[in-house]
């Protein structure tokens, strides 16, 4: 599925979208180029789970956990992140009942059973192409829903 979005606010309402789809156990690669959006993106997500706080980049923390919107939500930056990922104990994430957001999931080796990746591409200063794809049943099942919802 692609998708193409003219303006922060119209990727975030998408994303918004996309959390409100969420039921749990959800993994979602974010992957692109510096600035291509990932973050905006992660923004309005949370605000699909209920989420208040406000989502800050988690670059230095590498996670981020939210536990007061609909689901908890984990928000993952592995930019930084050097050599393997075996320690970060990512599997406790992926296998609880809460939706987690990695940014630069590209990066990772080990990767979980089913997950959606969403590529960002730049289509101008104001415009990202988006590019769903799952892998795995699950995540299939999640774009289904996806293709059969409208969000505007
Ligand atoms: N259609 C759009 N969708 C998303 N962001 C957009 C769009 N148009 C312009 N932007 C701008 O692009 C920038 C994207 O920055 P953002 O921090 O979200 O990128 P990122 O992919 O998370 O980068 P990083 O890899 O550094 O974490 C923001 O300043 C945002 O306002
Ligand atoms: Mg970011």
């Amino acid at each position: 599925m692609e998708k193409i979005f003219t303006s922060p606010e119209e990727t975030q309402t998408f994303a918004q979208h996309l959390g409100q789809l969420c039921v749990g156990g959800e993994i979602i690669f974010l992957n692109g180029d510096l600035g291509a959006g990932k973050t905006t993106f992660t923004k309005g997500f949370a605000r699909g789970l209920d989420i208040s706080a406000m989502i800050k980049s988690p670059s230095y923390t590498i996670i981020r956990e939210y536990e007061n919107g609909r689901l908890p939500f984990y928000h993952m930056d592995l930019y930084r992140l050097a050599g393997d990922n075996d320690e970060l104990g990512l599997e406790e994430y992926f296998q609880s009942s809460g939706v987690t957001v990695i940014e630069w999931g590209n990066l990772l080796e080990d990767l979980p059973a089913d997950f959606l990746t969403i590529t960002f591409e730049k289509t101008g200063e104001e415009s990202r192409k988006l590019i769903l794809t799952a892998h795995g049943l699950k995540s299939e099942k999640f774009l289904e829903k996806v293709e059969a919802s409208q969000w505007n």
